[in-house]
C-alpha cells in the first residue's frame, strides 16, 4: 500500500486495529482521533495515514508490520490456543485485531527458540517460503545427544536425502561442526521438523534448536521474547 494512499478514517482504524468498523464512529467522538492536529468525527472523511494520531501518536505501521522476533522456547506458532501459549501472545493484542492479521513466516517447533519472522504482508511471506521461489537460508545451531561424526557433512550436503514420508530429498544443506556435540546446519528450505528429521535419519537426536539467522536478519541482542522492526530488503 503507498504511502500516500487516501483512505476513510474508519478503514484506517479499523484495518490497524484500534476499533472495529462499527465502533469507529463512537471511537472517533472520543475525542482521542486527531487529523492534522484537529478533532475528526466524520469517519467517512478520506485521509493519509500520516495525518491521523490516536492518542497523540502516530497510526502503528500503516502501511504494512514487518518484525524479527527471538522466540522463546515453549511457545508455539499456531493460531490455536489449544495448541499452547502463541507467539502472538508476546506482541501488542491490538495487532491481532489487524485486517490482514499478522502470520509468522514459515514456523518454528514450540521447543525450537531463536528468529522468527512476522508480518502482515502475504506476497512477501510467500517469496521467502515458497519452494519455488525461496532463495533465503534459515541457520540452525543445533546441539545433539552424543558425538557427532563428519560424514554428516557429505551426507547433507549431497541432497539426496529421503526423510520418512517425504517424496523428494532434501536440498542439499551444509553442516559446520563446532565442536562434539554443537554444529550449524544452513538450510535454504524449510520442511516440517525439518532439522531433527535429517539428524534423526541418521541416528542423532536434536536437544535444543536455535535459529540464529533467517536471510540476513539475526536476533543478536534480543532477549527471548522480544522483537525489532525489520526492512523486507534486510531479509
Ligand atoms: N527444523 C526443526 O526440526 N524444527 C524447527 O523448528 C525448524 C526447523
Amino acid at each position: 500500500m503507498s504511502a500516500q494512499q487516501l483512505r476513510r478514517l474508519d478503514q484506517w482504524l479499523a484495518n490497524l486495529g484500534y476499533c472495529s468498523r462499527r465502533a469507529a464512529p463512537q471511537f472517533v467522538r472520543s475525542g482521542r482521533v486527531l487529523v492534522d492536529g484537529v478533532r475528526e468525527t466524520n469517519v467517512a472523511r478520506k485521509v493519509n495515514s500520516a495525518a491521523i494520531t490516536v492518542d497523540g501518536e502516530a497510526l502503528e505501521y500503516p502501511h504494512g508490520l514487518l518484525i524479527a522476533m527471538n522466540k522463546p522456547l515453549g511457545v508455539v506458532c499456531s493460531h490455536d490456543e489449544r495448541d499452547g501459549p502463541m507467539v502472538y501472545d508476546l506482541l501488542p493484542s491490538r495487532w491481532m485485531q489487524r485486517n490482514p492479521q499478522p502470520l509468522t513466516v514459515g514456523r518454528l517447533d514450540k521447543e525450537t527458540s531463536g528468529c522468527l519472522i512476522i508480518t502482515d504482508d502475504g506476497q512477501l511471506a510467500h517469496r521467502w517460503t515458497s519452494p519455488k521461489t525461496q532463495k533465503c537460508a534459515s541457520f540452525y545451531e543445533v546441539t545433539v545427544d552424543k558425538p557427532l561424526n563428519t560424514y554428516l557433512i557429505d551426507t547433507f550436503a549431497a541432497g539426496n536425502l529421503l526423510l520418512d514420508n517425504d517424496s523428494k530429498p532434501c536440498l542439499p544443506a551444509e553442516l559446520i561442526i563446532h565442536d562434539d556435540v554443537h554444529a550449524t546446519l544452513i538450510l535454504t528450505e524449510g520442511r516440517y521438523h525439518q532439522v531433527r528429521r535429517m539428524f534423526a535419519a541418521e541416528g542423532w537426536l536434536v536437544t535444543a534448536l536455535h535459529r540464529s539467522r533467517f536471510g540476513n536478519v539475526d536476533v543478536a541482542g534480543l532477549a527471548p521474547g522480544e522483537w525489532r522492526t525489520i526492512h523486507p530488503d534486510a531479509v
